[in-house]
């Protein structure tokens, strides 16, 4: 049986266009608020055609020792350059970026996954330690 699981692809975001990207501090004070910036094709572009982009990245955090991630954000990005003079055509396309704010009161890790309507999913981690 394939599992979501098995569809996940990892790689080194510097070489691979396709994984999300996490920016965020290594420590964050307790409750203060945390800046996480989602990015794909931070190392190389990504091509942002009709035919061919970043439909969404979902973020995630699960807090040490919990079983279950809480999802902080899933972020559409909707533009691709349709139009209905055809593929391309409209001047107006999303840039697979984003920032979410959020915040915790455990140390926890930051998954995220993205999903490239022609390439499949992707997805990395980064682990949040609290001052
Ligand atoms: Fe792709």
């Amino acid at each position: 049986m394939i599992e979501v699981k098995d569809l996940l692809q990892s790689a080194d975001w510097k070489k691979e266009k396709h994984v999300p990207v996490i920016d965020a501090p290594d420590k964050v004070k307790k409750g203060d608020w945390a800046n996480v910036t989602l990015t794909v094709g931070k190392g190389q572009a990504h091509p942002n055609t009709t035919e061919h982009h970043i439909r969404w990245i979902s973020v995630f955090f699960l807090p040490d020792g919990e079983k279950f991630p809480c999802q902080l954000a899933r972020i559409e990005f909707d533009a691709h350059g349709e139009s209905p003079a055809g593929p391309n055509m409209s001047t107006v396309y999303t840039h697979p970026q984003a920032t979410v704010t959020f915040r915790m009161e455990k140390p926890g890790t930051l998954l995220a996954s993205s999903y490239c309507n022609v390439h499949g999913l992707w997805q990395s981690s980064k682990k949040l330690d609290i001052v």
